[in-house]
C-alpha cells in the first residue's frame, strides 16, 4: 500500500516536471495577463505647469480582464481557460507534494523504521504521465487554434473601417484608406463598426495593444500586419505600446476614442479642412516655415514632412507627446521649447527660440483646430 502511494508520489513529481517542459506556451500566456503598468511619473517640478499624465482624460482600465468587444471577450475566455487548467494542475501537484511532506517526513532514527520500498519504472506510471500531458496540451492547442482563428482573419469585413498604423520612435500615425485623413497618437472611430487596422513600422519593432479593444499585434518594419476589432460601446480607450523600442518605449501611449457616428462623420470633415489661415499670427507661422519644423511636420497647404506627427488639426487632439500630457497651450509651449525635458531622448530637438519667437510660434499652432 506504501509502495504505491509512493510510486503515485513520484509519478506526480515527475508530471510537474515535464509541465514546466510542455507549457511553456501558458507560462507566457500568464506574464501577458499581467495589467500593463502605470504610467512612469516624471518630475513634475522640471516641467513647470505641465502635468504628465498619461491616463489623462481617458478610462484607466486596461485590464484584458474588463473587454469591451467580442474579440477580447473571447481572448478572456481563452486567458481563464488556461488558468483553470494551469491552478488545477499547480492545486493538485502541489497538494499531493505538500501531503508527502508531512505524511512521510523523518521521524528520527529512534523509531527505527526501515528504509522504504524503492521504485524502479513502472509501465502505468510512465504512461499516466506522458498521456496527461499530451491530452491538456491538445485541449489547450486547440481552444488556442479556434480562438485564433476567430481573431485573425484573412481579409477585412465588408464594411470596415480601415486604418493604416506606422509605429516610429516614440508616436503612432494613423491614416485613413477611405477619407485621406492623417493623425497621430489619437485614433478616432465610429461605435457599431469593424475596424481594420494595417500596421507597420517606420523604425523598429513596436506594438499596438489595447487590451480591451483587442489582441496585441507586432509592428514589423517591411512588413504589414492586420488587426480587427468591433466598436460596441463609446468611450476612450488607452493601451500602450507593448515591445521595447527604446528610451521612450514606456511614453509610447495608445489612445482610442470611439464616438457616435455622427460625431465621426463631423470629426472626418473637420481633419480633412485645411486650418484657417490667421493674419495675426502670420509671425508663428513664418518661424514655423524658416525652422527646421517644416521639414518634419506636414500641414495640409504649407509643409509636406513626414518624419514627425502632422499636425494640421493638432489642437483636436487631447494629448501631446503620444499620450504624455494634456495637450493645452501651456504644455504645448513646453514641449515646443524644449522635448528633451518631456519626453529625453526623442527625436525633436529644441529649435532655441527665444521667448518671443515661441510666444509666436505656440500662438499660430494653438490655432491649428
Ligand atoms: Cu514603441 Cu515600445
Amino acid at each position: 500500500m506504501r509502495a504505491w502511494a509512493l510510486r503515485l508520489v513520484f509519478a506526480l513529481l515527475m508530471l510537474n516536471t515535464v509541465q514546466l517542459v510542455q507549457l511553456p506556451a501558458a507560462a507566457g500566456r500568464a506574464a501577458e495577463l499581467a495589467p500593463i503598468c502605470s504610467p512612469s511619473v516624471q518630475d513634475p517640478s522640471a516641467l513647470g505647469r505641465v502635468e504628465v499624465s498619461a491616463q489623462a482624460s481617458g478610462q484607466a482600465s486596461t485590464s484584458i480582464f474588463d473587454p469591451a468587444t467580442s474579440q477580447t471577450r473571447t481572448i478572456r475566455s481563452l486567458s481563464w481557460l488556461v488558468l483553470g487548467i494551469c491552478a488545477l494542475i499547480a492545486l493538485v501537484v502541489e497538494g499531493v507534494l505538500l501531503w508527502t511532506i508531512i505524511r512521510y517526513r523523518s521521524r528520527g532514527p529512534a523509531r527505527g523504521q526501515p528504509e522504504p520500498a524503492q521504485v524502479y519504472g513502472s509501465g502505468p506510471i510512465e504512461l499516466a504521465w506522458t498521456v496527461v500531458p499530451c491530452v491538456i496540451v491538445f485541449v489547450l492547442t486547440l481552444a488556442t487554434i479556434r480562438s485564433i482563428r476567430e481573431l485573425a482573419p484573412d481579409e477585412a469585413p465588408p464594411g470596415s473601417l480601415k486604418v493604416s498604423v506606422i509605429g516610429h520612435q516614440w508616436w503612432w500615425e494613423y491614416r485613413y484608406e477611405e477619407s485621406g485623413v492623417v493623425t497621430a497618437n489619437e485614433l478616432v472611430v465610429p461605435v457599431g463598426r469593424s475596424i481594420w487596422l494595417t500596421l507597420e513600422s517606420a523604425d523598429v519593432i513596436h506594438s499596438w495593444w489595447v487590451p480591451r479593444l483587442a489582441g496585441k499585434i507586432d509592428v514589423v518594419p517591411n512588413w504589414k500586419n492586420t488587426l480587427w476589432f468591433n466598436t460596441e460601446l463609446q468611450g476612450t480607450y488607452l493601451g500602450q505600446c507593448a515591445e521595447y523600442c527604446g528610451t521612450q518605449h514606456a511614453n509610447m501611449y495608445l489612445r482610442v476614442d470611439i464616438v457616435s457616428p455622427e460625431e465621426f462623420e463631423r470629426w472626418v470633415v473637420a481633419q480633412r479642412a485645411e486650418p484657417a489661415a490667421n493674419p495675426q499670427m502670420a509671425a508663428g507661422h513664418d518661424i514655423f516655415l524658416a525652422n527646421a519644423c517644416a521639414n518634419c511636420h506636414s500641414v495640409a497647404g504649407m509643409s509636406d514632412g513626414r518624419f514627425g506627427p502632422d499636425l494640421t488639426h493638432l489642437m483636436s487632439r487631447a494629448t501631446i507627446g503620444s499620450g504624455i500630457a494634456l495637450l493645452d497651450a501651456d504644455t504645448l509651449r513646453a514641449w515646443v521649447k524644449d522635448p528633451q525635458t518631456l519626453k529625453p531622448g526623442c527625436n525633436m530637438p529644441s529649435l532655441q527660440l527665444d521667448e518671443g519667437e515661441l510666444d509666436a510660434l505656440v500662438a499660430w499652432l494653438g490655432g491649428l483646430r
